[in-house]
């Protein structure tokens, strides 16, 4: 029976780059997709950038750029990244659509049309010069309990105590280092705690793994608590209805985003129909693929929310685990924050595809890359017991018997045990346990290369007696080729297609694996996956990461000490003669600098666009901080920084020498 099943990877932020942990997630959903799509169900995959909240708001400003700027861009390099690695969505969206605008307030309005939503006066810590309310992890001060400093507003990385941001000591904002006030302002909440029995039947119905099940009872023991829905301006996402000031909460309408991406294919092609997968009484199936840290939001408010607001629950929330590597988190200090861009420069997507499915399981443990495995899985398993069956073969029978494939098979048996292990090759891909299928299919392999070992075609062509037997026994270990390829597409879509046309057949189906090829005409073999380098390996993890602009943001240091004359000599300031001065498309706040600093001229991009014009600048004195990292910027690399003073935007004051000073100077 064909089944009708939409399905979803998380959305991930478009506050930062894609990384391999990501990549984990995505893979297994395509590969789960793709598999899907083989056995002939009809599967729509999509997902969305993750754009709301103070992150994306407070990182645009830094950009000097506009939030809906900064989210287009960083839309373009996630779609690249996962282009990359052969991820193939129906629709990637994002949560700052119109669409997604429909769907809150319609969800939202009627939640409040059943009872679920009421208003409550919450006390938060505020950032007065910035003008914001700070969420907890952008708070810092004394732990509470054993006084350790520079901690964040939730948890004490120290003793582990779990607190409210208002109870830190001394505290500051992370954002202008000031001690953040108390204020009240009133927000909107959704009453979770009518949905604890649902909940509690819900999670227990097969809807979570048996492990996520166990871990959520630990809240739905006790009557769930409200969850606050909304923030206050200023605030990047959507505003709610009926108010000015106040907007959903991230992940408020992060999930809808699933929807809202939905919406937009479904206007795009007129064979899908939105209601038949959400509407209430859908028969489609609706599944989420999630990493086990954000199954609170998936698996407790989600359903509860589309429950209230009249849609059908999800059929099943599919939770993976971290991903470490070498045996540890990924670090960027370690040099193993492993970005997607950086993996795609040094290696083909398919070797960490394959790695991933090898293990992946349909538990939510962690996943370790160990590079040494790595290499080894790929070139051992996958080249050299896959790939390696039709190099070994196929010349023989392009070279002797024009490619044409034996109408019989050699050794019928042998090839029943690939296709009888197709159901339960199948199973596994169903149930999400790729690693068990990869054993399956290795094992085969093994059988085939045992077969061809034993009749060692290579000698067989040098001895006429037997020479006319090379055709059927090349014929079967192509069959047996075959039949891995389609076992193997839904990880390496690139490799199987290159099978297919080696093979002259049409794309793969799963049913194939019930017929052969018989007589039939190949093409000569070409190479279809070449083996691993262990020096491109090393690439991934050689050098730490140049530090991600996020991380340089913080305007308080988590001490707050004060530092040494030594440090302070770290600092290099220079005199600098602005030689040029121009606006940077796509970025409203910025310009682009070049400065003679006496010796070279370099490039700066600085955030005085809306005090300045450009041609003002240009033949003044500036100071410019001159042996500051260069920082990769959307447009281009900032070599420096040049110093102004005041809050920003129009109120901001170049730093000027006075007149005597020439460029390349040392300012002291
Ligand atoms: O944890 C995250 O990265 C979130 N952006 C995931 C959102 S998934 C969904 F709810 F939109
Ligand atoms: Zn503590």
């Amino acid at each position: 029976m064909q089944r009708q099943i939409f399905v979803t990877s998380a959305l991930p932020n478009a506050n930062g780059p894609i990384h391999l942990g990501h990549m984990l997630e995505h893979i297994q959903t395509d590969i789960w997709v793709r598999f899907l799509r083989m056995q002939g169900h009809e599967v729509v995959y999509v997902c969305a950038d993750d754009t709301h909240g103070t992150a994306t708001m407070i990182k645009a400003e830094q950009e000097g750029i506009t939030p809906t700027e900064l989210v287009d861009a960083v839309r373009q390099e996630h779609l690249a990244d996962f282009n990359g690695f052969l991820v193939e969505y129906d629709n990637y969206y994002t949560t700052h659509s119109e669409e997604n605008r429909h769907y809150s307030e319609l969800i939202f309005s009627r939640l409040q049309e059943q009872g679920l939503i009421y208003t409550e006066n919450v006390e938060q810590l505020y950032d007065a010069e910035k003008g914001l309310f700070l969420a907890d992890r952008f708070v810092i001060g004394n732990c509470p309990k054993c006084n350790a400093e520079g901690q964040y507003g939730d948890n004490c990385e120290s003793c582990g105590a779990t607190y409210n941001a208002t109870e830190l000591g001394n505290p500051k904002s992370i954002y202008s280092g000031t001690a953040p006030e108390l204020r009240e302002s009133e927000h909107y909440f959704f009453d979770l705690g009518k949905y604890t029995d649902f909940l509690r039947e819900w999670t227990r119905s097969g809807s979570v793994q048996p492990e996520i099940a166990n871990k959520l009872s630990e809240w739905l023991d006790d009557e769930l608590r409200p969850w606050d829905i909304s923030r206050d301006a200023p605030y990047f996402g959507f505003t709610i209805p009926g108010t000015e000031d106040k907007y959903f909460y991230v992940w408020m309408d992060a999930p809808i985003g699933y929807m809202a991406s939905l919406q937009n294919l479904c206007d795009q092609r007129e064979d899908l129909n939105f209601d038949s997968f959400w509407g209430q009484d859908s028969s489609a199936e609706v599944h989420h693929f999630i990493g086990k840290d954000i199954v609170n939001f998936h698996a407790l408010f989600w359903p509860a929310v589309l429950d209230g607001a009249g849609f059908r629950t999800p059929s099943r929330i599919h939770a993976h685990g971290f991903v470490t590597v070498n045996g540890t988190k990924m670090s960027k200090s370690r040099g193993t924050f492993i970005l997607a861009q950086r993996y795609l420069e040094h290696l083909n997507p398919e070797y960490l595809r394959y790695y991933y499915a090898t293990k992946l399981s349909d538990s939510a443990d962690d996943l370790d890359i160990n590079l040494d495995d790595f290499v080894q899985r790929v070139n051992a398993d996958l080249v050299g017991k896959v790939i390696n069956i039709a190099s070994r073969t196929a010349g023989f029978l392009v070279k002797h018997f024009d490619g044409e494939l034996s109408a019989e098979l050699h050794d019928p048996s042998l090839m029943q045990q690939f296709t009888n292990a197709a159901d339960s090759i199948a199973e596994h891909f169903e149930r999400g346990n790729f690693g068990k299928a990869m054993r399956e299919i290795t094992a085969l392999a093994d059988l085939a290369n045992q077969y061809i070992a034993a009749h060692e075609p290579w000698n067989m062509i040098k001895d006429a007696e037997r020479k006319a037997d090379v055709q059927p026994v090349c014929s079967q270990a192509l069959e047996m080729f075959r039949a891995l390829m389609i076992f193997l597409k839904p990880i390496l879509p690139d490799t199987a297609r290159r099978a297919e046309e080696f093979l002259a057949v049409e794309p793969f189906q799963w049913a194939d694996l019930t017929t052969h090829l018989g007589s039939h005409r190949i093409n000569p073999f070409k190479a279809m996956l070449q083996r691993m380098e262990v020096k491109q390996v090393e690439k991934l993890v050689d050098a730490p990461e140049p530090q991600a602009p996020e991380q340089a943001q913080a305007t308080v240091s988590k001490t707050d000490a004060p530092i040494s004359i030594e440090d302070f000599n770290k600092i290099e300031l220079r005199v600098a003669r602005i030689v040029s001065a121009e606006p940077v498309d796509g970025a409203d706040k910025l310009l682009r600098l070049v400065l003679d600093v006496g010796d070279h001229q370099r490039q700066v991009f600085s955030g005085i666009k809306a005090a300045y014009a450009p041609d003002d600048l240009v033949d003044r004195l500036t100071v410019v901080v001159a042996n500051l990292a260069p920082r990769k910027m959307r447009f281009g690399v900032s070599e420096g920084m040049v110093l102004a003073a005041g809050p920003g935007d129009a109120d901001i004051f170049l730093l000027s020498p006075d007149s005597g000073a020439t460029p390349g100077m040392v300012v002291k």
